[in-house]
């Protein structure tokens, strides 16, 4: 992000300062991230959260799921902001990262303005809130409020085949005491997580921060389509068992039920065996993502795209498995603490999302609030997501103002 720091702003130069720090951490060729959970790229990124959070005087931790806590005082009632730092293949810069570093700044300059807590305050890093590396989004948070067995989340596998007890376990962390967490849970008073714009919402809204008031629900559904393997050049059209066929009809169809229902459907990762040009393939596996205004909405959607596999895989001879990997409900932010965070954010506009967030799997337990960052590209998870560096200071101003409202009342 080009800066042009004036070096008299020393709060321009904290967020600068911090951002140019971690920017390179994980940057892959193509300009975008590859942040996966428990990587190298990963552990650098939570190592600099650990030394920047203890430079700025906090109590660094990782709870019994990974998850990084920097704690400024200590006991219950606590005000907790951040959000995570892994990313999708080839992500953006800003996702999950602007809300750590916001966070970390906000710290930062209620410490330079002596402001004293009458709560604890605290940063938290979420662990694979991307569900890149093992599947399930948000899974650090959802392993501390207890949605995700930690049976299931020791045995999800990576495509490597690689679990995530034994990545958590390469990271030099504890991967037998995975689990629910009701007594950290019940220290956290509010939580507020900052994050950049991924629409163009506060474009049109002309604003450079808004207020979160609902999360689309929305899940992940693998398809599997066993075909047969033949040859290419001698196999006749007729006799072909060929699972790329079903899949490409299920892909038009999703297309066709998301449009029909006002929702959102995308296939964006397919892998197939044995993936070679002159054979046809045995297996196509292929993650749904869906999102849709309600949960009757998304329902008809995944209901339909089930539907249509199934019978384009009869007439193809190809059987068709669906297995859902993580559903996620409708969020409904508290109105009160939304409305209490847009009027301190200068009366921000207030908008919904389908994106989803730790945010969302913790409001169901506290009250939450999200601040968002205007995105002028309206581009996220890919490299041409962007924040200008003057939204993300006013983002930066807002949250310290709602995080010194929190913890002085
Ligand atoms: C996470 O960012 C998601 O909504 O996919
Ligand atoms: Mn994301
Ligand atoms: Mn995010
Ligand atoms: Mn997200």
């Amino acid at each position: 992000m080009a800066w042009g720091a004036d070096p008299d702003d020393g709060e321009r130069v904290s967020f600068e300062r911090l951002w140019e720090e971690l920017r390179p951490l994980g940057r892959a060729d193509s300009g975008g991230y590859r942040r996966f959970t428990w990587t190298p790229a990963d552990l650098d990124a939570r190592a600099w959260f650990a030394d920047t959070a203890r430079g700025l005087g906090l109590d660094v931790e990782v709870d019994r799921n990974g998850n990084q806590w920097a704690w400024w005082g200590s006991g219950g009632d606590a005000v907790v902001t951040g959000s995570h730092l892994d990313s999708v293949p080839d992500g953006g810069a800003f996702d999950g990262p602007l809300g750590v570093v916001s966070s970390l700044s906000a710290v930062a300059l209620l410490k330079a303005r002596g402001v004293a807590p009458g709560r604890p305050l605290a940063v938290v890093n979420f662990v694979e809130e991307e569900g890149a590396r093992f599947g399930v989004p948000c899974l650090g948070s959802r392993l501390l409020t207890g949605a995700v067995a930690p049976s299931r989340a020791q045995d999800l596998r990576d495509s490597d085949g690689v679990t995530w007890a034994e990545a958590m376990t390469g990271a030099d962390l504890d991967a037998t005491r995975l689990g629910a967490d009701p007594e950290r849970l019940a220290r956290i008073g509010t939580f507020v997580e900052l994050h950049v714009e991924q629409g163009r919402g506060l474009v049109d809204a002309n604003a450079p921060v808004g207020v979160a008031s609902a999360i689309w629900p929305h899940g992940r559904w693998r398809f599997e389509f066993a075909g047969e393997a033949n040859h290419a050049g001698t196999t006749r059209l007729a006799d072909r068992r060929d699972p790329m066929l079903t899949f490409a009809e299920t892909v038009l169809g999703a297309r066709e039920q998301a449009s029909l229902a006002g929702a959102l459907a995308t296939f964006g990762r397919v892998s197939v065996e044995p993936n070679g040009t002159n054979a046809i393939a045995s297996l196509v596996r292929a993650w749904l993502d869906s999102r849709a205004p309600d949960a009757s909405a998304l329902a008809r959607v995944v209901q339909g795209v089930t539907e249509l596999a199934a019978e384009r895989g009869d007439r193809d001879g190809v059987k068709v498995t669906v297995t859902p990997e993580s559903e996620t409900p409708v969020v409904e932010f508290n109105a009160d603490l939304r409305d209490e965070v847009a009027g301190l954010a200068g009366g921000a506009p207030i908008l919904p999302t389908g994106a989803g967030h730790d945010a969302g799997v913790l409001s169901a337990h506290v009250p939450t609030a999200m601040l968002f960052v205007r995105n002028p590209t309206g581009v996220s998870h890919a490299p041409g997501e962007y924040a200008g560096p003057d939204d993300c200071l006013a983002g930066v101003e807002a949250l310290t103002t709602v995080l010194e409202h929190l913890v002085t009342r």
